[in-house]
């Protein structure tokens, strides 16, 4: 009988090829590899772009200010936990001076993450801003027409929103994003938070 492969021991052996990889120029200049976190049964996986330096730092992503954010969207408006839902990037090594991870980096890292998700089989994807929705969904559209509806991923829901960074300038924004967060959650039945 063969036997049957664990979604952790699925994801651990991805992170163990990816602690390998020297596919493009950010592993010599990133101090860690952050592949990811959260639970292998999410339902929810928050997709951002890359790491920055505290996420660098740590290895864990979302762990800076705008991780902080992201924590209270979580937690405070969600009504979830953090460890309930799956928090990855697109580029698994921080791009120096925060840059957007370029095309070729993408290219070279997507597959991690495309990995990732095959595993972990989520019912929504939520895409933080422009290089997740646009990298996930294959076009070049803005942002701020993506957001707001749901879009198709290999058959799992994925709805692009703005980045927890972005909103950290434009708290306005803020509004938006939670009309957003809503949509996924009346789309999985939860209940909102009172
Ligand atoms: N911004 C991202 O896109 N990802 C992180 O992990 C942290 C900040």
């Amino acid at each position: 009988m063969p036997k049957t492969v664990s979604k952790q021991d699925a994801l651990e052996a991805i992170r163990e090829r990816l602690q390998k990889c020297d596919c493009c120029s950010l592993c010599k200049t990133s101090r860690n590899i952050v592949f990811g976190e959260g639970s292998s049964d999410a339902e929810i996986m928050f997709i951002g772009e890359a790491p920055g330096a505290v996420e660098d730092k740590t290895g864990r992503p979302f762990v800076g200010p705008a991780g902080r954010l992201l924590t209270d969207i979580i937690e405070k408006g969600m009504g979830l936990q953090r460890q309930d839902v799956y928090i990855a990037n697109i580029a698994k090594c921080r791009p120096p001076g925060n840059r957007e991870p370029s095309p070729e980096e993408i290219r070279e890292c997507i597959g991690f993450l495309e990995e990732q998700i095959k595993v972990i089989e989520p019912a929504v994807i939520i895409a933080l801003g422009k290089t997740a929705a646009q990298t996930l969904l294959n076009t070049d559209t803005p942002i701020s027409e993506l957001r707001g509806t749901f879009y198709d991923y290999h058959g799992i829901k994925v709805m692009p929103t703005y980045h927890p960074s972005y909103l950290l300038h434009n708290p306005a924004k803020k509004r938006e994003v939670w009309e957003d967060i809503k949509k996924v959650m009346h789309y999985l039945n939860l209940p909102l938070p009172r």
